[in-house]
């Protein structure tokens, strides 16, 4: 079986797959990042979305093979140590999260957006968002949180200037 590395989470990691493995297989399973979660078998609820080369990706539609020499960050590389990543703390004050099945793909999502859009509207998030879906209908509250979070990370910014 043909092997492959990556760095996850600032690790390097490796491990031999079969040319049909998903990345998120290969995350959860030979990894054991059981934070990224899978919630369909058709691409489209972005439960499984991660970071591969700073861009946010539904790892359950990329083979491990293809992310061979990538840099790959999952909900567990999120937080600095102890110290929750901003969008993390928003979605906790702002109830972003019922079941919480959703949350790891819709924070990953998120902090992309932010990376390209630092100050969304509503209807930006919304747009956004349209590949992840939270089946408990928190939508009203997560957007709350990206926007909190947009508030949060520009005033870190700010203060980094
Ligand atoms: Fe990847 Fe649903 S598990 S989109
Ligand atoms: Fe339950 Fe979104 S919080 S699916």
């Amino acid at each position: 079986m043909p092997n492959v590395s990556m760095t996850v989470n600032g690790k390097q990691v490796s491990g031999e797959v079969e040319g049909r493995t998903l990345l998120s297989t290969f995350i959860r399973e030979t990894l054991d990042l059981t934070g990224t979660h899978i919630g369909c078998d058709t691409s489209q609820c972005g439960a499984c979305v991660i970071h591969v080369n700073g861009q946010s990706v539904k790892s359950c539609s990329m083979l491990a093979l293809q992310a061979d020499g990538a840099d790959v960050t999952t909900i567990e590389g999120l937080a600095a140590g102890d110290q929750m990543h901003p969008m993390q703390e928003a979605f906790r004050d702002c109830h972003g999260l019922q079941c919480g099945f959703c949350t790891p793909g819709m924070v990953m999502s998120a902090v992309d957006l932010l990376q390209h859009n630092p100050d969304p509207t509503d209807h930006e998030i919304r747009e956004w968002l349209e590949g992840n879906i939270c089946r408990c209908t928190g939508y009203h509250n997560i957007v709350k949180a990206v926007k909190q979070a947009a508030g949060a990370m520009k005033g870190q910014a700010a203060a980094a200037e």
